[in-house]
């Protein structure tokens, strides 16, 4: 089977991650990758062997590579004219111009949570609508904490056929290559109630009623949720069963904060390092197994989300969805972590 060509239009915090998610995969190639001009993260795509290429078609912006001793391979049109999809990895909000480009090149296309659910119509995360998505032409990756909150909801919702929930984001106030960010020394309550991070799980679950409040605290390592779920009266679960529920679903660890010594964000990372994939990331949603606690029909519980890269298998899912080569989305994730693993010779 020929394999799927996938341009990454954007090369930072996410797109180089999908890039390196792609090249672990048998069924999928790097065709290209985007810079607006010569910067660090060139080297990076080098040293991969991924194709350079400019985010405009303008020739002074292409030529700058050159002067910097680049070779760039052309412009955001050429790269398109090479790829069956393109993963849109550019910061959030230029959406509708990419969009129209990819369009009129008539290629599958992928945005991220940056973009609205309205620009696509359509949004994405593994566990909930890989088959919603299968064939379309394009669709939305939905953002890192709507894919954590979707996760655990996801599989809960579909046991008990009904959930009500209210979850704050304690939010991490900027990525750790990211110095334009703040607070550093407060706590930030985003003031327009309720916060947009749960009502977006709907776009992809339309079922799950949900609510959200946010703050952004001081530090760059990881987001926390603490959620609040009403489960039908008659829901026969218990903490335990929850608990087993989710150490059965993919990409969800559990772990117990004292037991284990893991009882903060900084632990988790440490973890997340020891693990070994590049960048010291952590594909998973962690939640702590002694901060679950289901009394009557309320369920509590805390998860951790790291920020820059949960999202990323699930852009791999989502590409096989779009190229309708994958319908089971547990194959599909199976097939994309497994690659993953082996590509950074985790046992
Ligand atoms: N960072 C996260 O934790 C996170 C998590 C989930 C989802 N997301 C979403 O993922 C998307 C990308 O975010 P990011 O954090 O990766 O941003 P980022 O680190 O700022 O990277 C953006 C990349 O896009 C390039 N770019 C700039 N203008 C462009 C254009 N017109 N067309 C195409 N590419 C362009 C930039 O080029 P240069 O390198 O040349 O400047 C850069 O490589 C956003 O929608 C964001 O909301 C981010």
């Amino acid at each position: 089977m020929s394999q799927i060509k996938v341009a990454i239009n954007g090369f930072g915090t996410i797109g180089k991650r999908v890039a390196d998610a792609v090249d672990a995969q048998e069924d999928m190639t790097v065709i290209g990758v985007t810079k607006t001009g010569p910067s660090f993260g060139c080297e990076l795509a080098v040293k991969k062997g991924f194709p350079l290429f400019c985010t405009s078609d303008e020739k002074e912006s292409i030529n700058k590579f050159k002067e910097e001793g680049y070779e760039c391979k052309g412009g955001i049109s050429d790269l398109l004219n090479l790829c069956d999809v393109v993963v849109d990895c550019s910061p959030g909000k230029l959406g509708k111009s990419n969009l129209e480009k990819y369009k009129s090149a008539e290629v599958k296309y992928i945005f991220q949570g940056g973009e609205k659910h309205e620009l696509t119509g359509l949004s994405y995360t593994s566990s909930a609508n890989h088959l919603e998505n299968l064939n379309a032409s394009g669709t939305r990756v939905v953002s890192c904490n709507t894919t954590g909150l979707s996760r655990t909801l996801v599989p809960l919702y579909e046991l008990c056929g009904s959930l009500k929930v209210e979850c704050t984001m304690i939010r991490r106030s900027a990525d750790p290559g990211d110095s334009s960010k703040g607070p550093i020394n407060a706590i930030k309550p985003v003031l327009k109630v309720p916060s947009h991070h749960g009502p977006d799980v709907m776009t992809i679950k339309p079922e799950i009623e949900i609510n959200s409040l946010a703050v952004a605290v001081p530090t760059t390592i990881m987001h926390v949720h603490s959620i609040v779920a009403d489960l039908p009266e008659d829901h026969g679960l218990s903490t335990d069963s929850i608990l087993n529920i989710w150490k059965n679903t993919p990409r969800v660890i559990i772990m117990n904060g004292v037991k284990d010594k893991i009882s903060t964000t900084a632990e988790v990372m440490e973890m997340a390092r020891d693990i070994g994939r590049k960048w010291g990331d952590l594909h998973e949603i962690f939640v702590w197994e002694d901060g679950v606690k289901l009394v009557n029909n309320r369920l509590y519980y805390f998860q951790a989300i790291h920020q820059e890269s949960d999202v990323i298998p699930e852009n791999i899912d989502c590409i096989r969805a779009l190229m309708g080569t994958e319908s089971d989305w547990k194959k599909s994730v199976k097939k994309t972590d497994l690659a993953i693993s082996k590509y950074y010779n985790i046992d």
